[in-house]
């Protein structure tokens, strides 16, 4: 066998595929395709032994020769490669200031919740929470609120479809069935508030979500009377609104107070309704297994939204859950310190 290969063809080609090696990777292949044990310089090298003596020595000279010149030509590739990936990385200045990502603030309602639970707090409540998804007997029957009684049509309800028939459930409408389960667990002194969110099937619109935030409040004691009721929630609106605040008393109806009222504060010449409130229904405390001559105490409701209207001159309760980033900005640096 044994023609002399024609090295400057060889060359050529080795080069050519050289150039077009884009990648550390496609180098490192051509590497081993022309330079490797089983490439194809190798093979030539190789070759020169079976040529005829005379002419060993020049094809074997020029092999070597190309086996040099590919390994030097290889090197430069790989260092031309380096540079230009170098080149892309100047293009991020390591220099500039570090930019920091947008943060979110705290929503309106929660720097609301949490101002109004640090006043409870300071005056002297603890805090406890009630499950969502809520028993139809807390939230209703235990509550004096019976399956036929008109007063049901108060409260909007969600029920839960259940498969199994075990006992009706709902997302509570309001948070007074926490009354019922915190009565069950404590003895008297109790002082207590439950934040907490309210679910109504309702129609939405300005003044009404289906969706609202509310605070139960819990007092029971010996020798507790109206005038506790009052200075308490007086006090309170006080703390939130300013101790200039008027507040009017007047009757109001719900079920599981005897007698009930609502509290209004005089805002812009009107009176707004800020809570329920009323002295714990006798057979509530019964129930209980309290002595209602000796235990007696009193209970209120009160809207988060409603409180955060007032405090932030929202006229629209849509705003809060409509996830519009233009309102939510404008409460950026709040955090309910009161
Ligand atoms: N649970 C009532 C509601 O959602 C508010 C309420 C009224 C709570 C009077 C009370 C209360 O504790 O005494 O409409």
């Amino acid at each position: 066998m044994s023609d002399a290969p024609d090295l400057d063809a060889l060359e050529e080609t080795a080069r050519a595929a050289l150039a077009a090696a884009g990648d550390a990777a496609a180098v490192e292949d051509w590497r081993v395709g022309w330079l490797g044990r089983k490439g194809r310089l190798t093979g030539v090298l190789r070759g020169v032994r079976e040529l005829p003596a005379e002419r060993r020595p020049a094809v074997g000279a020029g092999a070597n020769r190309l086996k040099l010149a590919l390994q030097e030509a290889h090197g430069e590739r790989l260092a031309a490669l380096r540079e230009a990936r170098a080149d892309e990385g100047a293009a991020i200045d390591v220099t500039l200031p570090g930019r920091q990502p947008p943060q979110g603030t705290l929503h309106p309602i929660t720097i609301t919740r949490r101002m109004m639970e640090r006043t409870f707090r300071d005056m002297g409540f603890d805090v406890v929470e009630g499950p969502d998804v809520e028993l139809e007997t807390y939230n209703f029957d235990r509550l004096r609120i019976p399956a036929d009684h008109p007063a049901r049509e108060m409260w909007d309800t969600i029920w839960i479809a259940d498969e199994d028939a075990g006992p009706r459930k709902l997302l509570r409408t309001h948070t007074s069935p926490m009354q019922i389960r915190y009565l069950e667990r404590r003895e008297p002194p109790i002082r207590v508030i439950v934040p907490g969110t309210c679910y109504r099937y309702e129609a939405v619109d300005a003044t009404h979500e289906w969706m609202l935030s509310q605070f139960e409040g819990l007092v029971i004691d010996e020798g507790l009377s109206f005038a506790h009721l009052k200075g308490t929630l007086e006090s309170f609106v006080q703390r939130l609104f300013g101790s200039e605040i008027e507040t009017r008393f007047r009757c109001d109806y719900f079920p599981f107070v005897e007698p009930g009222a609502e509290l209004a504060i005089r805002w812009q010449g009107d009176w707004l309704e800020v809570l329920g409130c009323g002295m714990v229904h006798r057979e509530i405390i019964e129930q209980a297994g309290l002595d209602s001559r000796r235990y007696t105490g009193f209970a209120f409701g009160i809207g988060v939204e409603r409180v955060a209207m007032l405090r932030y001159g929202v006229t629209d309760i849509r705003a809060f859950y409509a996830n519009d980033l233009r309102f939510l900005e404008r409460f950026r640096g709040s955090d309910g310190s009161a």
